[in-house]
């Protein structure tokens, strides 16, 4: 259990336009003194310097969804840790399902993105999470374990310095949702592993996401081990997502 103030971070994924990001925005700022948890968003990477000044002097900070594993080159389409710092981007999302899934992101190729935004001062959060066979075939803990392993030894003690987002894929974008005990139980294991790791593991916030709401999310974070949320679809909407930063502020 870490002490400090929730973290709440909403992923946009591939959604939002320039006009709808404005609108968004300006609602969910315009209640944020209610708030006491600590926030942000990660936006897709056309938009963060739109972002970047949508939410300066706010509370919320900046995030992206995804980093380059190189540091520069010819990468066609990538975009590097260090033009991610270049727009103040505090947060950066590593090893996404989504990622591994479909753009076949490896432990190893995930861990060196970490490597990559620690490097320029990005905080990575890092996905972990087992489909709903691997869950079935009683093979969660040695999943997530396997894919923060890699992450460990790439990174070593600056491990302390990264975000852990368990994300079982059967939940994400399905209305199915981790039980409170079924999170706080890979939460915990999740835990015990990075105390192994680093003495500093209580700084390491575990957040958990895959169909987190506004109905569930204050049962969610009343674990433990659950230091807040990564949230897709509902942070798209401005009441959604402000009522789960109230729920993490009690
Ligand atoms: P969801 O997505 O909240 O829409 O399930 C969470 C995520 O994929 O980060």
């Amino acid at each position: 259990m870490t002490m400090s103030a929730k973290l709440m971070v909403g992923n946009w994924k591939m959604h939002g336009s320039l006009s709808a990001n404005a609108a968004l925005v300006a609602d969910v700022l315009a209640v944020m003194g209610q708030v006491q948890c600590r926030s942000a968003l990660c936006v897709p990477s056309v938009y963060l310097g739109q972002m970047q000044s949508l939410l300066s002097c706010s509370p919320i900070a900046l995030g992206a969804q995804d980093v380059s594993s190189h540091a520069s080159g010819a990468y066609t389409g990538e975009v590097s840790a260090d033009m991610l710092r270049d727009f103040a981007v505090r947060y950066c999302i590593v090893g996404h399902s989504e990622r591994r899934q479909y753009h076949s992101e490896t432990d190893i190729v995930v861990a060196i993105k970490a490597q990559r935004a620690l490097a320029v001062g990005i905080t990575p959060i890092v996905c972990v999470g087992e489909s709903l066979a691997e869950r079935e075939a009683g093979q969660t803990e040695l999943v997530v374990k396997r894919q923060l392993a890699a992450v460990i030894q790439a990174n070593g003690h600056c491990i302390s310095e990264i975000v852990v987002a368990y994300e079982p894929v059967w939940a994400i974008g399905t209305g199915l949702t981790a039980s409170p005990q079924q999170a706080q139980q890979v939460h915990a294991v999740l835990r015990a592993q990075l105390r192994a790791a680093t003495a500093h593991a209580d700084r390491v916030a575990i957040l958990y996401g895959g169909s987190m709401n506004a109905a569930n999310a204050q049962d969610l974070l009343a674990q433990p081990d659950v230091d807040g949320g990564l949230i897709g679809g509902a942070s798209l909407k401005a009441v959604d997502f402000l009522s789960m930063l109230k729920a993490a502020s009690r």
